[in-house]
């Protein structure tokens, strides 16, 4: 797996496998003041920003997602505390724990998501590349398993 690095450039490297997850991590502009990180469109990401949300008060140790998207393609982070993203891609499920706030990773569409085991007091930031429709889930992880050995996925 590449894991692509800002380090403390302005320069992001374009992403080598766009069918397959990513860890990316951001730029950090360094200050006495705190912090800055920057994600700046397609730039580093390989999709246009439609939707931007997040997930927060979510009690310790509890779990989100469980579903896979026919079109959307994520950007997934811990903006704060930590948790761990679980990817599926049909074939094999890699464990990512998240725990900083210039970090994250790249996820295709097609991908079985769930995020589990959150930190008390986190926040989940999701960038998406479309907008919200109910229509592009898969709820099933059964049904996900039999699109993915149809190629349907
Ligand atoms: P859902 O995606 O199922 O949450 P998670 O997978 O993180 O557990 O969404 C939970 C609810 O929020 C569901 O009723 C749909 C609604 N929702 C929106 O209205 N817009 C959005 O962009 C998202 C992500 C969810």
């Amino acid at each position: 797996m590449s894991i692509f690095a800002w380090k403390d450039t302005h320069n992001p490297q374009p992403m080598e496998r766009r069918g397959k997850e990513q860890l990316i991590t951001l730029g950090k502009i360094r200050d006495k003041r705190g912090n800055l990180s920057v994600i700046e469109d397609t730039k580093l990401l390989p999709f246009n920003i439609a939707r931007t949300y997040w997930v927060y008060d979510v009690p310790g140790g509890e779990s989100r997602g469980g579903h896979a998207y026919y079109k959307s393609e994520e950007f997934i982070m811990a903006l704060s505390g930590s948790f761990d993203l679980h990817l599926h891609d049909g074939e094999e499920e890699r464990i990512y724990h998240l725990d900083r706030c210039n970090r994250g990773v790249y996820v295709p569409a097609g991908t079985w998501i769930h995020m589990k085991n959150f930190a008390t007091n986190s926040i989940a930031l999701v960038i998406s590349s479309t907008p919200y429709s109910p229509k592009d889930y898969i709820r099933s992880f059964d049904h996900f398993i039999q699109l993915k050995r149809e190629n349907a996925l």
